[in-house]
């Protein structure tokens, strides 16, 4: 049996942008072929700051029909929408209660987080997210979970939990192992490549489902330097860096390779490219969306079946932890 992943993301946003696609989506894609793969959208965890309930649905419909189209195949992995697999929110419950308010209080996340919102604001739920994301994961009896930086600091929570609660009760939980995959590329945001590309800069983040002309203007108009020589430096020269970056994932060609291609050539030409690798992308991955979008009822009896089959494991675990903490089991 292949080692199990298992990975989620929030449905908050109207589209992926290259950023998520380059650094984790692609590498979920990837691992289809040596993982045995449960990836979810996280609507719980999207609630813990405030959503419009119509947008909620619909970006969750988006995200569920993004990740197909970029390669995610249901055929393969389990794909599901967290808040249809009860056991999650149920098993949260138990492992909040092995957990300490001081532990939850040390994530750097929430802090972050709630010192955004102003700390008075700031929900229970956002407190204990890293709580559940330790439940999704050891619902699933995940032996590896791709994460980014950001996230390591709820792996090692997840872990303390499970060693925990194997400690207290007896073995139950695998001991999840962070995967760091070298490759993946790390994407700059345009305006300002010494930051990481978010949703939160739009002019400087490139979504996957913008119209084509937008992507192009944005492209255009990304922060290069004052240099004119096109070198892969990010040090230095971190907005050209990030422009190579960027053509040599959606071409192929090794950033060396480009950078040879580009000898006495200007940043204009390098903007000209690498827009038209990323739109040769978009375009036929929005087609694909707007197909899978235009049968919502399809789209939803292929969530609900992701969604047995990821009850079927997660009803197994979760019936062994109720039976081990003395719930009558019915
Ligand atoms: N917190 C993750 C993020 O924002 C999303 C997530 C929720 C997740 N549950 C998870 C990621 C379990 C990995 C495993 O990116």
């Amino acid at each position: 049996m292949n080692p199990r992943v298992l990975s989620g993301i929030q449905p908050t946003s109207d589209s992926f942008h290259i950023g998520n696609h380059l650094g984790a989506l692609q590498n979920w894609v990837s691992m289809q072929s040596e993982f045995e793969c449960f990836y979810f959208i996280a609507d719980l965890h999207a609630i813990t700051v405030e959503q419009d309930p119509a947008q909620l649905n619909q970006r969750t419909l988006l995200a569920y029909a993004q990740l197909v189209a970029l390669g995610v195949d249901p055929k393969k992995s389990v794909l599901f929408v967290q808040s249809q697999v009860p056991e999650h929110a149920q098993l949260m419950w138990v492992m909040s209660c092995i957990t300490g308010i001081g532990e939850a209080n040390r994530m750097t996340q929430f802090k972050d987080k709630a010192a955004k919102g102003g700390s008075s604001s700031a929900s229970v739920g956002l407190l204990t997210y890293p709580i559940l994301q330790a439940a999704d994961i050891l619902l699933y009896q995940a032996d590896a979970v791709p994460v980014g930086e950001d996230q390591r600091q709820h792996l090692e929570l997840t872990r303390d939990l499970a060693t925990r609660f194997n400690g207290r009760f007896g073995d139950t939980f695998t001991l999840p192992k962070p995967h760091i995959v070298k490759a993946t590329a790390k994407i700059q945001d345009l305006q300002d490549p010494t930051a990481k590309m978010s949703k939160s800069s739009p002019s400087g983040c490139i979504n996957l489902l913008d119209p084509l002309k937008t992507t192009e203007k944005k492209i255009k108009s990304a922060v290069t330097d004052s240099d004119s020589v096109v070198a892969f430096d990010p040090a230095n020269k971190a907005g050209v860096s990030n422009l190579l970056t960027i053509l040599s994932a959606y071409t192929g060609n090794t950033v060396d390779e480009l950078v040879d291609s580009f000898a006495g050539r200007m940043y204009g030409d390098l903007k000209k490219e690498t827009a038209g690798a990323v739109l040769a992308f978009a375009e036929p991955f929005q087609t694909t969306v707007n197909e899978l979008l235009s049968d919502k009822a399809q789209l939803q009896r292929d969530m609900n079946i992701g969604a047995e089959q990821a009850r079927e494991v997660a009803s197994q675990t979760l019936a062994a932890v109720y039976a081990k903490i003395g719930f009558n089991a019915s």
